[in-house]
């Protein structure tokens, strides 16, 4: 497999979004969280740079952790858009959908690096990127 370029693939993962952060956000758990997912995701290229393939799924599963921590959290968007009632209800359910998703996405990359299916790795890997885009696309407020 190429490492750099998977290496590559994860730091953009998981700092693009961080360019973006403005003191003016509220500090949200769920923020809170996302920086522990974005610093996670950076120990995971690591490891995968060495080809340390069982740290790494370790990684991943502190990854789902977190993103079980996530999952009970509201966006902070729904609070700038005034979410209320059977509104919230649903946004708040398609984020949890999203989040689920992003789970099994990450179920997936632990089998695949349990297997040593470096094409395989790589598929999840660029699926977490397509979550990632959906959940930001979705539910993060530019603030
Ligand atoms: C590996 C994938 C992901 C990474 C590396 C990541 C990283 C980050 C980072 C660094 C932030 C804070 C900076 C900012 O506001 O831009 C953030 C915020 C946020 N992310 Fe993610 N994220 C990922 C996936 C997701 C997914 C799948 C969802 C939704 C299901 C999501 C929802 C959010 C939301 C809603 C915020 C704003 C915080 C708030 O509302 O309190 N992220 N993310």
């Amino acid at each position: 497999m190429n490492k750099g370029f998977i290496a590559a693939a994860i730091l953009s993962l998981s700092c693009s979004s961080a360019v973006f952060a403005n003191q003016s956000c509220d500090e949200s758990p769920l923020r809170g969280y996302m920086g522990n997912i974005a610093n996670e995701m950076r120990s995971m290229s690591t490891d995968i740079k060495s080809g340390d393939h069982d740290a790494a799924a370790q990684r991943v599963e502190t990854l789902i952790t977190y993103f079980e921590k996530a999952q009970g959290e509201t966006p902070y968007k729904f609070k700038v858009e005034n979410l209320q009632g059977e509104s919230l209800a649903v946004q708040q359910a398609k984020y949890e959908k999203v989040v689920d998703d992003t789970i099994a996405v990450l179920e997936n990359l632990e089998g695949a690096l349990q297997s040593g299916s470096s094409s395989d790795v790589r598929k999840w890997l660029g699926e977490i990127g397509v979550q990632r885009n959906i959940g930001h696309g979705a539910f993060r407020v530019n603030c």
